[in-house]
């Protein structure tokens, strides 16, 4: 169980390093400062979209200087193991009463956009005072149903990418830099 070897380094389905963790931290802590300035005197709700962004909430979590709330939501979007279709089936809802909060979305990647823009929809008609999106990555190219992303972490080329949260059927949520993964 211990020593310098890693079973990831050996993984020939990860690919190279697309953000690294320093990078990460340092753009997190940013977004943290961000969103305490924008916020100040409010305590939002952050909605933490699972799995995918268990990470990324528990670290900007610790970056903002306010009284956060917390709650979960997850979805599970149909389609192939690296592309969603779109069709958003709402696995957990909130418990969380959103009317008059200040709503912050936390997402780790917007790919095409369907599943946020589905979420907001849904959120929106809980009459929240306002409804704003964190987004970790986002992938690059012209997206048709792209929401508007009030903080965003990194723009990344468009291709697949695990780890820091993300997964490909349940595996690499654990590695601690966004990589490229190669065996889609
Ligand atoms: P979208 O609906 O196409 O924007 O896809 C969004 C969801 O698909 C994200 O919340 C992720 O769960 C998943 N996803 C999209 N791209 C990636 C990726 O590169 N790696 C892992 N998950 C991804
Ligand atoms: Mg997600």
């Amino acid at each position: 169980m211990s020593g310098t070897t890693s079973p990831f380094d050996e993984d020939p389905d990860l690919g190279e390093v697309v953000v690294a963790r320093d990078d990460l931290h340092a753009k997190i802590a940013e977004l943290g400062t961000a969103i305490t300035r924008d916020y100040a005197g409010e305590a939002p709700l952050f909605v933490c979209v699972l799995k995918g962004a268990f990470i990324f909430l528990s670290d900007i979590a610790r970056a903002v200087d306010l009284p956060v709330e917390f709650d979960f939501m997850a979805v599970s979007s149909y389609g192939t193991a690296t592309k969603t279709s779109g069709i958003v089936r709402i696995v957990k809802d909130l418990d969380i009463d959103l009317t008059g909060r200040h709503v912050v979305v936390i997402e780790d990647i917007v790919d095409s956009g369907l599943t946020l823009n589905y979420l907001l929809k849904h959120l929106a008609v809980r009459q929240p005072a306002s409804l704003e999106v964190c987004a970790l990555l986002v992938k690059e190219g012209e997206r048709r149903h792209m929401p508007d992303l009030r903080y965003v972490g990194f723009t990344i080329p468009d291709e697949f990418v695990v780890g820091y949260g993300l997964d490909v059927a349940e595996r690499y949520r654990n590695l601690p830099d966004v990589r490229r993964y190669r065996g889609a």
